[in-house]
């Protein structure tokens, strides 16, 4: 009998309480719309928009969301990194930090007789240049999975190694969905071998602000290039996402939709 297709909602960094309430909003509604199999979020700045806490990461499985991941925020909050190496916390961080991290790289996620391997890893161009190659540590998982449908998580700052890296992995992976700019790109596709990819997903959180973060605040860092705290802004919220179709016989991506909404939160 042929398997049915995996559907995934894969959510861009979710940012804050304006962009906690906002998927709480619309998962439901993407769920039923797309008849989604598993909701997957990147949740790096869910804590007032830096790292994440036990609290928010259990608000938000709560409101649907299946498995996060992560990435170079994730270690700003001491309450949640305690809880990463325990296999019942839906967090994986990326693969490609040192073994003596806490956390895990990759997970397998599984419901309703569907599966498929959800890894996660850092870029090293303008972000973090010395952790292990990201390109190697992923192929690694990749040859070693060949039975099981993989979603890659890559958050990086370089387009160039975004692309790269999707087009190293294409026909291995099911899809390689960039995180960590907070900015969607429109350059959704299926390569030639069969991966589904994007640049970057986007994320859900403030329209009117710096990628999420109060405008001014990011402004003045610009010209006195003094450090500052940072503020999650307000207002109304884009919420971005792509829904991801897997072939399950294939482990290939069969579509990749891209979606981005605005949410008002106080309508
Ligand atoms: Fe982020
Ligand atoms: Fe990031």
């Amino acid at each position: 009998m042929q398997q049915s297709e995996i559907k995934i909602l894969f959510i861009g960094d979710i940012v804050g309480r304006p962009g906690r309430n906002a998927s709480k909003k619309l998962i439901p509604e993407l769920v039923a719309e797309h008849g989604i199999d598993f909701v997957v979020a990147n949740g790096e700045n869910l804590a007032s928009g830096t790292g994440m806490t036990f609290k928010t990461y259990a608000e938000m499985t709560e409101a649907g969301v299946d498995y996060f991941t992560s990435g170079n925020h994730i270690w700003k909050n001491k309450d949640i990194i305690e809880h990463l190496d325990d296999s019942t916390t839906k967090i994986i961080r990326p693969l490609n930090y040192p073994a003596e991290a806490p956390g895990r790289g990759f997970t397998i996620v599984e419901k309703d007789k569907k599966k498929f391997l959800l890894v996660n890893a850092q870029g090293r161009v303008f972000i973090h240049d010395d952790l292990e190659d990201p390109f190697t540590a992923l192929d690694r998982i990749a040859n070693e999975n060949t039975d099981i449908p993989i979603i890659v998580d890559f958050h990086a700052e370089a387009t160039s190694e975004k692309i790269a890296l999707g087009r190293y992995l294409d026909g291995k992976v099911a899809a390689v969905v960039g995180t960590h700019t907070h900015v969607q790109t429109a350059d959704e596709t299926i390569f030639p071998g069969g991966t589904g990819y994007i640049t970057d997903v986007g994320m859900v959180g403030p329209i009117n602000s710096v990628l999420g973060v109060e405008k001014e605040i990011i402004i003045e860092k610009f010209l006195t290039q003094l450090p500052a705290s940072h503020k999650v802004a307000s207002g109304e919220v884009n919420f971005s996402a792509v829904v991801i179709s897997i072939d399950p016989e294939k482990k290939i991506c069969s579509s990749i939709l891209r979606i981005n909404s605005k949410v008002n939160l106080s309508a």
